[in-house]
């Protein structure tokens, strides 16, 4: 018999009176008063052992097994008992009972329970082989793997073709810092790890292989969050001769596919939002849509109110007064406390948000009476109706607003009406409605003027191109262009973007214009990219899906750490290997490099 004849979680009632050998890890071991209960686990599942006393040498090896000893079992199938079954498992119907039991490699005492919930992600990620043995990673790295395979599939059928680039490059243009390499042949050179592959897989188009694919990682080196790793996956594509919506369609299709045969779910439609619409309405560029609250614009009437906050603000550049009316949010003793409005209040000041007003509207036949606000006194009836008005106000209802520059009212508006939609209160009152929102964010503005630095850059990336007939506003008016990009959401989270390239050499040239990047400077970082446009450039374009979001969206989990096998902390180390570590001096000396810390070279 092979050393293993069925998977742990596999063996169901199909295998009723067979003798199975199977090979697993020791879950929980169990001494039932004279039975020894083993719960074997491998990557499949359970499956429960029987141990009778009457074979003796099996069962004395049984007495010596514990947690974690990866173990043999050759042994009869039978049905578990009446009132045992486990209807969890899919081995939950039957038992093995043991006629054999071989060690086949005993483990030290782990630091914790295989199937513990409750562990620290640093105790997660210190132990990461033990903790990628629980269930619930090891079903996460399996969807991983077969939703790349869906992916793949859909490609290949639709003709794309897996084409690698390189790892050791130049730093290309995402906008986030590079990781570098240091060059031991070439004194005082770098490489890049590769942001992306954009620069490549343009190029490649430009070689004829019409369409591109490749899951394959990028490097960032950017500040982290839940959803950003320093290195990530993206399923990077690119084709020729399509235009923005076949694009948009065809990678709708893809996801679509890929969503209903790994999970099951039918995303349905995509709506198609401009960014325009998406930040006048969510102050969002990825807005959730499964949060049913929306910004109300209320600028244009409180520019001469007497509460200075909204004045200041509907007067300002960039100025931005919004209400967020919350349904529901004022009804005595089910709706937002005062303590919880406080609580808010401190909310949106970590995202600059100096204040937090509100009306309680209480009573809309009692006209000002009615309302409950520390506000309402310095707002003329005009601006009042109008935002009553507006908002659809209900009695009963909360009004917050937001007056700022628009980019501080967006951020906290935006966080509170998720903060909101998401809370007890939200979810009890039909704020919030679990599901699947997939849309798109279409129509980006090409370029976002940057304060800090005083300058325009590029909202996507410069090789994104400008709709058509917007090219010459490039360097007349860059805050009026558009561009062709567009960006896929899902529940909140940007899952994939990308955009429609600038195809011809002159264009390119304006983008470089409009962003002060001189002749001189776009020769030197992206003259391959520019020498290339010259030989019959293709139209082309494309995009990137994140595949380790792809996945956190499907599994629920928190954090994309979840379906990455060895990821990085939030603080960019990896606390299974010790990396980033020191290196000494010889290593160092190799690649030209002196460290100005000198104490931090590791002693020979
Ligand atoms: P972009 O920068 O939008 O586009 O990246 C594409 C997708 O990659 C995912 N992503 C990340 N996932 C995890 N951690 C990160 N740090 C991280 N950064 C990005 C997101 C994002 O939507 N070259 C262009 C694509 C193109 O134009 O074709 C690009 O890289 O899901
Ligand atoms: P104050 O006049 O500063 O006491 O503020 C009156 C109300 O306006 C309080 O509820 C504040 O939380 C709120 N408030 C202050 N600044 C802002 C702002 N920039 N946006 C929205 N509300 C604000």
């Amino acid at each position: 018999m092979a050393m293993r004849s069925h998977y742990c979680g596999l063996v169901t009632d199909a295998q009723l009176g067979e003798t199975v050998s199977l090979c697993g890890w020791v879950n929980r071991r169990r001494d039932h008063g004279g039975v020894i209960f083993i719960d074997l686990r491998d990557r499949e599942g359970y499956v429960q052992v029987v141990c009778d006393p009457d074979r003796a040498d099996m069962f004395a090896v049984a007495e010596g097994v514990r947690n974690e000893y990866c173990v043999q079992v050759k042994g009869l199938v039978r049905a578990r008992p009446a009132g045992t079954v486990n209807d969890n498992l899919k081995s939950g119907k039957i038992e093995v009972l043991c006629h054999e039991l071989i060690v086949l490699n005993a483990s030290v005492t782990p630091p914790f329970q295989i199937d513990d919930e409750n562990l620290s992600e640093t105790t997660r990620l210190t132990h990461r082989v033990l903790d990628l043995r629980r269930p619930y990673m090891q079903n996460n790295l399996m969807l991983r793997y077969r939703v790349s395979m869906e992916v793949r599939k859909f490609l290949d059928a639709n003709g794309f073709v897996d084409i690698e680039t390189p790892m050791l490059t130049k730093s290309t243009p995402e906008g986030a810092r590079d990781y570098l390499v240091p060059s031991r042949v070439h004194d005082g050179h770098f490489f890049a790890l590769p942001q992306s592959p954009q620069l490549f897989k343009q190029l490649l188009m430009v070689a004829g292989f019409d369409r591109y694919y490749q899951i394959t990682k990028c490097f960032r080196d950017e500040d982290l969050r839940a959803d950003r790793q320093p290195e990530f996956t993206q399923i990077d594509i690119e084709t020729s001769f399509l235009g923005e919506e076949e694009i948009r369609d065809m990678f709708q299709g893809m996801i679509t596919t890929v969503f209903k045969n790994t999970i099951g779910v039918d995303l349905g439609e995509f709506p198609v939002m401009t960014y325009q619409d998406a930040m006048h309405l969510y102050g969002s560029d990825k807005p959730d849509l499964r949060v049913n609250l929306q910004f109300t614009e209320v600028t244009d009437v409180m520019a001469d109110v007497d509460f200075k906050v909204f004045s200041g603000a509907a007067t300002m550049k960039n100025g931005r007064v919004v209400a967020l009316r919350v349904p529901g949010g004022s009804v005595e003793g089910g709706g937002i406390s005062r303590g919880e409005i406080d609580a808010y209040t401190e909310f949106v000041k970590i995202y600059g948000a100096k204040g937090l007003a509100y009306i309680r509207v209480n009573d809309l036949s009692k006209g000002r009476d009615g309302l409950q606000s520390p506000i309402v006194k310095n707002i003329h009836d005009t601006a009042l109706n109008a935002v009553l008005e507006r908002t659809g106000a209900q009695n009963g209802d909360l009004i917050f607003f937001g007056a700022d520059k628009a980019k501080i009212v967006n951020d906290a508006i935006g966080a509170l009406r998720l903060k909101v939609g998401l809370s007890e209160f939200g979810k009890k009152n039909g704020l919030f409605t679990a599901g699947w929102r997939p849309m798109w964010v279409v129509d980006f503005p090409m370029f976002e003027f940057d304060e800090e630095a005083q300058r325009y850059t590029a909202t996507h990336h410069p090789f994104t191109a400008p709709k058509d007939g917007h090219e010459d506003w490039m360097v007349s008016a860059p805050e009026k262009c558009i561009s062709k990009g567009y960006d896929m959401v899902l529940n909140g989270w940007e899952m994939g973007g990308g955009s429609v390239r600038i195809h011809r050499a002159d264009v390119q040239q304006k983008v470089f214009d409009a962003l002060k990047i001189t002749p001189e400077e776009a020769q030197l970082k992206f003259g391959f990219l520019l020498d290339a446009l010259q030989y019959g450039a293709p139209p082309h374009g494309g995009l990137a899906f994140g595949l380790d979001r792809i996945v956190t969206l499907m599994t629920g989990a928190e954090s994309i750490r979840d379906v990455i096998a060895f990821p990085k902390t939030q603080r960019a180390q990896c606390l299974l290997t010790q990396a980033p570590s020191m290196v000494d001096e010889k290593q160092l000396r190799e690649l030209h490099i002196k460290l100005r810390n000198a104490d931090l070279v590791k002693a020979a």
